[in-house]
């Protein structure tokens, strides 16, 4: 069967934006893949299993593990990359979208890397696990309200470096990329210069700035529990 004895990584949320863009980086690398999301269409490359489900629910975690294992036969790494962000003041926000971000930032990375790590564990020779965040968890920013989006994903960086320290006497990194705003299918192109003028570099990032960073992490073997900002000079400074 095709893609034995390569490594394999699990990319969540690879339908479009970040995802997408990972899923053809990993592949030009010689990885195999895992690819995930709700809508993601089957592949016609033998070195892509896509895989659909709702990353909330923990049965695709289950799905997604149990059939990577059968394709490819095992789980080097695992992108958490699935996720949703609604800007809105604090007191807007319906219980509805509450439970729907807590649903896809938090119960998808906890039902999937779980299953991931244990896999690793399993395998013996170690594994990533890098999660996307958001870089207004650490410079909150009066124009663009956005507490759910911080309690979620602040919470995956905290839970990076918790994860990083746990495995780290185990051969398996976690980090996490921490982009500004990024060119994809979440932003229309009307807002994007509006977008761009949030970064102190005036502009907004490409999806391969942060593809390259997921890259980079993954071959520092050297380097856990980081959080990397890759957001146009924002974490530093206005
Ligand atoms: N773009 C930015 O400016 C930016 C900035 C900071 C952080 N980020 C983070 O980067 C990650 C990717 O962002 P993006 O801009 O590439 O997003 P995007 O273009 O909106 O794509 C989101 C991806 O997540 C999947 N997804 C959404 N809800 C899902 C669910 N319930 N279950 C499974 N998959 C689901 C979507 O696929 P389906 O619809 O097929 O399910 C899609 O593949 C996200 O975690 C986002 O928070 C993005």
């Amino acid at each position: 069967m095709s893609g034995h004895g390569q490594k394999v990584v699990i990319v969540t949320g690879a339908s479009q934006g970040i995802g997408q863009g990972l899923v053809e980086a990993y592949r030009k690398a010689g990885w195999s893949v895992v690819a995930t999301s709700r809508g993601i269409a089957a592949s016609s490359d033998p070195d892509v299993l896509a895989v659909q489900g709702d990353i909330g629910d923990p049965d695709t975690a289950r799905r997604v593990v149990e059939q990577a294992l059968e394709r490819f036969g095992r789980v080097d790494s695992l992108i958490n990359n699935a996720g949703i962000f609604i800007a809105k003041p604090f007191t807007e926000y319906t219980t509805e979208e509450y439970t729907r971000f807590l649903s896809v930032n938090l119960t998808g990375f906890f039902a999937l890397t779980q299953r991931a790590v244990a896999q690793m564990l399993a395998q013996g020779s170690g594994g990533h696990v890098v999660s996307i965040t958001t870089t207004l968890t650490d410079h909150a920013n009066s124009n663009v309200p956005s507490v759910l989006a911080s309690l979620t994903k602040g919470g995956l960086n905290a839970a990076t470096k918790s994860l990083a320290i746990e495995y780290a006497g185990r051969g398996i990194r976690a980090n996490t990329v921490s982009p500004g705003v990024i060119k994809t299918p979440m932003h229309a192109p009307e807002t994007h210069d509006a977008l761009g003028a949030l970064h102190p570099v005036g502009r907004m990032g490409e999806i391969s700035d942060i593809v390259d960073a997921v890259l980079y992490l993954e071959n520092a073997p050297f380097v856990t529990g980081d959080i990397l900002h890759v957001d146009g000079g924002q974490s530093a400074g206005h």
